[in-house]
């Protein structure tokens, strides 16, 4: 593992995006704030500088290969530390968002840099941690960990355990290690009705859950599909679009 820190920098993800040539596989770029910070369907992510704003790069091969594993497993691993903190009614929203009950604590974007073939991946995590006050307009209402525990945490700590934990996973997806039933028993659509934008229309779905190889299974128009992630984006009922 490589590890880098900037005070400030416009995104984590755009440094890797344009130094990934000379940075090795696993390198990890964290930051206090960014003048940029870009979250999933050209949205701006927020963040008030008590935050864990980091991206990493992966080059090695046999994960990008696995690419569509990568977010949900970077979800997972940052659930399974955040249980350490004693934090309860955690769930993961598909594919790539952590929820304590309905609010938002984590967004995951996940980039990749194409030529020919994909040329590497990019994960930008950004996970509330101390912030208390969310001013600015959010879809989904969010939270951080300080609010839900009512105390503050040492960053660096939390850091840390974080980098590892998905470093073992990452290793254990490499080695086909079967995430699966952990995964299921944290789907938060499961069971809900959601707009989700299939094919450029905003259509209604039944979702039933996440299925085996970490796809979405839903209901559209009576038929069951299974959606893949960057095909649609999602919202729930309640949600502005
Ligand atoms: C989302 O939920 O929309 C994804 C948010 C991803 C935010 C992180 S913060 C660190 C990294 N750098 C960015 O510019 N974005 C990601």
């Amino acid at each position: 593992m490589n590890f880098l820190y900037f005070d400030t920098i416009d995104s984590t993800n755009d440094y890797l995006k344009n130094n990934y040539n000379d940075l090795n596989d696993l390198t990890f770029v964290s930051c206090r704030t960014q003048t940029s910070g870009k979250g999933r369907s050209n949205r701006k992510w927020y963040s008030d500088g008590n935050n864990l704003l980091f991206s990493l790069l992966i080059k090695n091969k046999e994960l990008i290969s696995k690419y569509k594993d990568i977010s949900i497993i970077t979800a997972y691993s940052i659930i399974e530390v955040l249980k350490e903190y004693k934090l309860n009614n955690l769930y993961l929203k598909w594919p790539n968002d952590i929820y304590v009950g309905n609010k938002k604590i984590c967004g995951i974007l996940l980039e990749a840099i194409s030529k020919v073939e994909i040329e590497c991946l990019i994960v930008g995590v950004g996970l509330n941690i101390n912030q208390k006050i969310f001013n600015e307009d959010y879809i989904n209402e969010p939270t951080s960990i300080s609010l839900e525990l009512n105390k503050d945490l040492d960053i660096e700590i939390l850091k840390d355990k974080v980098y590892k934990q998905i470093e073992l996973n990452l290793k254990r997806i490499e080695n086909d290690y079967d995430f699966y039933s952990k995964i299921k028993e944290l789907d938060y659509l499961k069971n809900k009705e959601v707009y989700a934008f299939i094919n450029n229309q905003k259509q209604k779905v039944k979702v039933i859950g996440i299925d085996l190889d970490y796809s979405l299974k839903v209901i559209l128009d009576g038929n069951t599909i299974n959606l893949n992630s960057g095909e649609i984006s999602f919202h729930l009922e309640k949600e502005d679009i």
